[in-house]
């Protein structure tokens, strides 16, 4: 069985709509087999995405890292009007994006990308509910490496449980960043860290 972020040309497609509600807006995804949370929105994306609505500036140039079928940056986009890049190393995940961004009018842009290997622009905000099951490897160099794509007072904002290290992980990034525990539900952290 492929793991979510393998691109396994074979698998089956089996459509499927999720629906999310925030406040006065509606918005309706597309998944699909072989990508991440295919049946719901993720528990710590909602948290991610949720806690940023109440603390973020809105228009800002925000990259989503790992976007999956594209639950974080089409509600970014909509609920902060902002412009949001999407990237995925899972083709199927960067499909179902490009088709949510259409569906639910958003200004956003889906491409494939390892990590930040096509990543030329600088950006506001970077944003990730990061792949943990690909490995320490990957997932710190998300968080470490977003430093070099943040403007000049950038803030890269990323969720983690505890159970998956998330207090040594604060400890090892804190030399990097300015960092700091926004919200805190079901053992999943919120953390903001700002560009020193
Ligand atoms: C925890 S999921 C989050 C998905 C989506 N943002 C959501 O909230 O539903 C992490 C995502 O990172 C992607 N990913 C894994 N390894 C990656 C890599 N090396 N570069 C970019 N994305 C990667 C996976 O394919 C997956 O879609």
């Amino acid at each position: 069985m492929g793991q979510y972020f393998t691109n396994d040309e074979n698998l089956k497609s089996e459509y499927r709509n999720i629906v999310y509600n925030y406040k006065e807006y509606t918005f309706n995804f597309t998944s699909d087999l072989g990508v991440f949370s295919k049946d719901r929105i993720d528990y710590a994306s909602k948290l991610l995405i949720e806690t940023y609505f109440e603390n973020a500036k809105p228009e800002r140039k925000i990259l989503d890292v790992g976007c999956g079928y594209g639950f974080i940056g089409v509600t970014l986009s909509k609920i902060t009007n902002s412009y949001v890049d999407m990237i995925d190393v899972n083709k199927r995940a960067i499909h179902l994006s490009n088709l949510n961004i259409k569906n639910n009018n958003a200004n956003c842009n889906a491409f494939i990308s390892n990590i930040y290997e096509n990543i030329k622009d600088k950006y506001d905000v970077i944003i990730s509910n990061p792949p943990i099951r690909a490995g320490k490897n990957v997932y710190m160099e998300i968080i470490l490496k977003a430093n070099e794509h943040l403007k000049e007072n950038g803030e890269f904002w990323f969720v983690m449980n505890k159970d998956q290290g998330a207090k040594s992980t604060i400890e090892k990034i804190k030399d990097v960043y300015e960092v700091n525990v926004l919200n805190k539900s079901k053992g999943f952290f919120v953390i903001l860290c700002k560009k020193r």
